[in-house]
């Protein structure tokens, strides 16, 4: 198990300025330097350099690109027909105020009590799976107390660039936290992976998982006896307001598309909870609701293109009506008439400790 970085004390909470998709032709964009890059959870090494700008993908929970860099929701690069999509750093930073402000702090004080009751008190080693930007340790690392060793594990190593280098910094006595990076593949996920972990975290990650990845997941962590906090999965309802007729038409053709190619979706929370049960867990879960007012013209504007652009993608015969709905919604938006409810849930499963975590 070779680490990809392993971060100084961070320069600052922001995600720096990167080459990315505005202002740079995508073509021309490259990964940051891997240069020790592993594939922990895979067990293969990627160089991954020079691929090209990506076409018409669909990011679950966005929309279809129609010109390489015209949404901050798309992929930014192909590397191959085959190849996962790959979320965009601006999307996931537009969306992290409004992911804060929805997690559940519900769930924090029986992980804390987990936590405390750990045997050894050296500090917590935490995995954070498919972190994308780190934006749940930037939240979560905050909110607890003592040294905090975060292992940010994603698929994508631009995405761990990213983090790695805007990853928190203190815990909230002020203890140290320090980060390493690892790519891999939640679908490959082992108990060994996990060795000494004290907690597993993951954010916006079960909806876009299989059953298959979800019984890994879940696997791996009931294996290594931790506890597990699976935040901001999408429940498959959303309420705008004024209402429209069209909303649920294009909910329903949304949730289609998130199920598509055995991705979970709206029932990521159900499939994740029944696993975690099934191995004897227990597990809360709570809403973590998006609530986006006119306070949130942006990410209300991108996510709405996201939403209708998926709904059209799985049924192109709305497409027409579709585009006068996005009109008509965006412009209310940009009113700051438009209030929108997107429901997540939470999860905290607190599997039997197996004495072996730090
Ligand atoms: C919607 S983004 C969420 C990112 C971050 N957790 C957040 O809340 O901002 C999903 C992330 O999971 C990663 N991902 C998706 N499927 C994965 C898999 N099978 N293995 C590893 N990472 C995966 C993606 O690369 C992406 O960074």
């Amino acid at each position: 198990m070779r680490k990809t970085a392993t971060t100084p004390p961070a320069t600052g909470q922001r995600i720096p300025a990167q080459p990315g998709p505005r202002g740079v032709p995508l073509g021309m964009l490259v990964p940051p330097a891997q240069t020790a890059v592993e594939d922990v959870m895979a067990g293969t090494v990627s160089a991954d350099t020079g691929e090209q700008a990506g076409h018409g993908a669909v990011i679950p929970g966005a929309g279809p690109a129609t010109r390489p860099g015209e949404r901050a929701t798309v992929r930014l690069r192909d590397v191959g027909p085959d190849d996962p999509p790959r979320y965009a750093p601006e999307w996931l930073e537009l969306r992290e105020g409004a992911d804060a402000v929805a997690r559940a702090p519900e769930l924090l004080d029986p992980l804390r009590i987990r936590l405390a009751n750990l045997p050894g008190k050296s500090g917590v080693v935490i995995h954070d799976l498919g972190c994308g930007t780190g934006s749940m340790g930037r939240w979560l690392a905050p909110r607890l107390d003592g040294a905090q060793h975060w292992i940010l594990h994603d698929r994508d190593p631009y995405l761990l660039h990213f983090a790695a280098v805007a990853s928190p910094r203190a815990a909230a006595d002020g203890s140290r936290v320090t980060v390493e990076t690892r790519r891999g593949d939640v679908a490959r996920l082992t108990p060994d992976a996990l060795v000494g972990a004290s907690l597993v975290t993951a954010s916006a990650l079960l909806d876009v998982l299989t059953r298959e990845e979800v019984d890994a997941l879940v696997t791996a962590c009931v294996g290594a006896g931790c506890p597990a906090l699976l935040t901001l999965s999408v429940a498959g309802r959303v309420e705008l307001t004024p209402a429209h007729p069209m909303d649920a038409e294009i909910a329903d053709a949304f949730n289609a598309h998130q199920r598509r190619d055995g991705l979970l979706g709206p029932d990521a929370v159900t499939v994740t909870c029944e696993a975690f049960a099934a191995h004897g867990a227990t597990v809360r879960v709570h809403p973590s609701a998006w609530r986006l007012g006119p306070d949130d013209l942006a990410l209300t504007a991108e996510w709405l293109r996201g939403w209708v652009g998926a709904a059209v993608e799985e049924r192109p015969e709305l497409k027409e009506r579709a585009d006068r709905y996005l009109r008509d919604r965006l412009a209310a938006c940009a009113a700051g008439e438009l209030t929108v409810l997107v429901h997540h849930s939470d999860l905290l499963a607190l599997a039997r400790p197996t004495g072996g975590a730090s």
